[in-house]
């Protein structure tokens, strides 16, 4: 009987290969992180382990942009990338300033940022995944998922870096609702607004709950959150997301961001939440830096004077309003909030305590800096409404 021929066993496609992919699907309309989930998702077969190296090579990619050489092939550009996250991992000082301030960020953000040495090296670092634990339960969440190191004491001790490599997903303490994926500057936005339990709250950008869920859990579950958003389909998955939390207090309604408010109720607090053009997370999400324009700055900030007045009425007197950005720019952020101090004489500016920095002087304009700790960059405001107003 005579031997068959070996045949060549098929490897399915490289790291590389499938990088290379999600370099080539993603622009402004199909981000980075979405084509990436739909690679890998297609190309079957590939390991947890192969998955995680493809994510590094893609966001490496869009990090290091600035330093390959766009002419040629997509995984020589992609090993290069790949060469400079190594270095700067090993020897962040090996990088000049100016090298940095030049290639790391868009020539236009200039316009509408100081752009420091700081804040590019805090861009071109690995971004750290922060977990939320369910409050008082930090230090048991880290014993459980081991390789979590909490932000500090106090309520920080709620907020972990999470540090190990498992599909936090699929863990009993994830889906017994025991944590949600949080950045520490996102928790920080729901201390300063600091709910009491039993209170009336409007989360009126509330996306897929990400703060509804933060707020309810600083009011005990205790009182009511309304939370409305522009875009159904984020809503549904923050009721997905409060059930698997065990969080009831909330009611949904659909919100445009016109004067026509969801509801007549006159509220403790109101969170704006608004949508901005995420220089902030530019960090954790580098695709984005490349896929953002000037203009976007102009037409968000206008966007985010109209949801400020629309919402402004619906506090009452002696409630507060808190305006929260995920971006640094002016317009975006001092700029806004002392327009809207001008339109609004009868709501008062609040002195901020920056929550995760105890000891920092009370400040007006606080700013979560990414470049102070290894989180997005936010801006916060708050307004209280006199009691009599
Ligand atoms: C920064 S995100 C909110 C994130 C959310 N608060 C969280 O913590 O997970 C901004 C939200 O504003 C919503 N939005 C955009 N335009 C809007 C509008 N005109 N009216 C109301 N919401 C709007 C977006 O759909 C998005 O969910």
């Amino acid at each position: 009987m005579s031997e068959r021929p070996a045949q060549p066993r098929r490897e399915g496609p490289t790291t590389l290969e499938l990088a290379a992919r999600v370099v080539a699907g993603s622009d402004r309309e199909h981000p980075a992180d979405g084509v990436l989930r739909e690679v890998l998702r297609t190309a079957r077969g590939v390991s947890p382990d192969k998955a995680r190296r493809v994510s590094e090579a893609v966001f490496a990619y869009f990090r290091w942009r600035g330093w390959v050489d766009r002419q040629a092939p997509l995984e020589t550009q992609l090993r290069t990338a790949l060469e400079c996250r190594r270095a700067y991992a090993e020897a962040p000082g090996s990088f000049a300033d100016a090298d940095l301030l030049s290639r790391a960020v868009p020539a236009w953000v200039k316009e509408h940022v100081e752009v420091t040495p700081a804040w590019v090296r805090s861009l071109q670092q690995e971004p750290v995944l922060w977990l939320r634990a369910r409050p008082g339960q930090g230090r048991a969440l880290a014993a459980e998922l081991g390789e979590c190191r909490a932000a500090g004491g106090g309520c920080l001790a709620d907020a972990l870096e999470y540090r190990g490599t498992s599909d936090l997903f699929r863990t009993p303490a994830f889906q017994g609702g025991g944590f949600e994926i949080q950045d520490l500057h996102s928790q920080a936005v729901g201390w300063v607004c600091d709910p009491q339990p039993g209170e009336t709250w409007w989360d009126a950008c509330a996306g897929e709950g990400g703060k509804t869920l933060h707020l309810s859990d600083l009011m005990q579950n205790r009182g009511l959150i309304w939370a409305s958003d522009v875009a159904e389909w984020r809503l549904r998955r923050l009721k997905l997301r409060a059930r698997r939390a065990g969080v009831f207090n909330y009611r949904l309604a659909h919100w445009e961001g016109t004067e026509r408010l969801p509801t007549r109720t006159r509220f403790d607090g109101v969170l704006v939440d608004a949508p901005c053009s995420n220089l902030g997370t530019w960090g954790r999400n580098p695709h984005a830096r490349w896929t953002t324009r000037p203009e976007d700055v102009q037409e968000l900030a206008a966007l985010q004077a109209r949801l400020l007045a629309h919402a402004a009425p619906a506090v009452k007197p002696g409630g507060r309003l808190v305006y929260a950005v995920c971006t640094v720019t002016a317009a975006e952020t001092v700029s806004r909030a002392a327009a809207f101090v001008e339109a609004h004489p009868t709501l008062r500016r609040e002195r901020l305590r920056d929550p995760v920095e105890a000891g920092k002087a009370d400040q007006a304009d606080l700013f979560l800096r990414s470049d102070a700790r290894r989180a997005n960059g936010m801006y916060v405001a708050v307004w209280r409404r006199g009691n009599c107003a």
